[in-house]
């Protein structure tokens, strides 16, 4: 008999390192609320989470004179987990290229090799109305992108702007994926779907880009070795478009590739009828130790039409909060409170300007969050 008490509940869990980079525009405004409400998660809930600002792009480069400081990358690459803002500013006009590459986010996402982007997207009942779409086609829906995020046309060489011989100019980028960049990403999505409605549909534009003939082919091979028992679908990327406004309630897992993930996942923002609405995580491969290097981060921009006035809506980043419960704390039953939160405080009327309808109250980013703790506190 052993007498060795299970050490795993005995001894406090491990603190999570968090690296907070609110970055510009709304990004400071949003991430201030998330991190907010991962406090009270904190206190009231013990998950074990440190969260740790750090400057980078347009901020650092006024305060230090670079758009990376050391001590950011550095935090970074030794971080749990990355909860992100926004970037992109005219601000940043001013500063060199090549230093504005170093802070860049795409940057960020290639060295931490944050390959899978998943971005869900759930119709919220009480939004039905400030959709653009009808009710009936939304009702319902609670699909995720899983988006390639290291690869492809953003990335792909050559790149850039070349004067030809007769002085006009010709701008170039490279659409590109390797075999293994396309099946670790279906994998990925493929064991996503076990864990939901099993349902997996490819996007691709098979028909006029060999790269997306390659993406269909790999998608394919990948789901006949591995994953027979998740049915597949392969749809093109325009028909995508369409049948997210027509029928999105028949989508459980879209996998893509980066560039059509990044038009897709605008063209669902629809669905709630704001782009503030939604949330993402940008994971790895599991390291030797079984964790995922992870970014979360709103889907929209630092939205500069509305900056600095204290009106963006915070839920897409109260929303990432949710994701880096599950997927960083493997918190799962905190993710769903924190999200049942959020539907709860959205059925109370809790509204900002975006997805408010004429004559409803409009609260401020604060409010906003402070609806979504107030609904966590009800439940707790
Ligand atoms: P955006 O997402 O910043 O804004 C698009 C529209 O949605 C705007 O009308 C904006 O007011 C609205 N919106 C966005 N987030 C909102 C929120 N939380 N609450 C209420 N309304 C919201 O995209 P846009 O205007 O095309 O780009 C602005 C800048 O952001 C550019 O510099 C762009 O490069 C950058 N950008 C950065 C991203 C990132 O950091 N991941 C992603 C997309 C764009
Ligand atoms: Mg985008």
């Amino acid at each position: 008999m052993s007498g060795t008490p299970d050490r795993r509940t005995t001894e406090p869990r491990d603190t999570l390192n968090i690296v907070v980079l609110p970055g510009d525009g709304i990004g400071p405004e949003v991430t201030a609320e998330a991190v907010r409400v991962l406090d009270w998660f904190v206190t009231r809930r013990g998950v074990p989470l440190a969260m740790e600002p750090r400057l980078f792009g347009a901020a650092a480069w006024a305060a230090e004179g670079t758009t990376m400081p050391e001590a950011t990358w550095d935090a970074i690459l030794s971080a749990d987990a990355l909860l992100f803002g926004a970037t992109g500013s005219l601000d940043q006009q001013h500063i060199p290229p090549e230093e504005r590459r170093k802070g860049a986010l795409l940057t960020m996402r290639r060295a931490l090799d944050v390959f899978a982007n998943l971005r869900p997207v759930k119709a919220q009942p009480a939004l039905a109305e400030a959709s653009p779409f009808k009710a009936r086609t939304i009702a319902g829906a609670d699909l995720v992108f899983v988006r390639e995020l290291t690869a492809g046309v953003y990335f792909g060489t050559p790149r850039g702007i070349e004067t030809m011989a007769d002085g006009t100019r010709r701008g170039v980028n490279t659409h590109a994926y390797t075999e293994a960049e396309i099946a670790r990403v279906a994998r990925f999505a493929f064991e996503l779907a076990r864990t939901r409605r099993n349902h997996v549909t490819s996007v691709d534009k098979a028909n006029v880009m060999e790269a997306g003939r390659l993406w269909r082919d790999v998608v394919t091979e990948v789901h006949r070795a591995e994953f027979a028992d998740v049915t597949l679908e392969h749809m093109l990327a325009d028909n995508c478009a369409l049948q997210l406004g027509r029928a999105a309630t028949r989508f459980d897992v879209i996998v893509t590739d980066n560039l059509f993930g990044d038009l897709l996942s605008d063209c669902a923002g629809a669905i709630n009828g704001s782009l503030g609405m939604l949330p993402s995580a940008a994971l790895s491969a599991p390291g030797p130790d079984g964790r995922r290097r992870a970014l979360y981060e709103p889907i929209h921009g630092s939205a500069p039409d509305i900056a600095g006035k204290g009106i963006a809506n915070p839920l897409g980043a109260i929303l990432s909060a949710a994701l880096l419960l599950r997927w960083t704390a493997g918190a799962p039953a905190e993710a769903d409170r924190l999200e049942a939160a959020v539907e709860a405080a959205l059925a109370a009327g809790a509204r900002t300007a975006d997805i408010a309808l004429p004559g409803e109250a409009v609260l401020s980013t604060r409010a906003m969050a402070d609806a979504v703790i107030g609904a966590l506190e009800a439940a707790a």
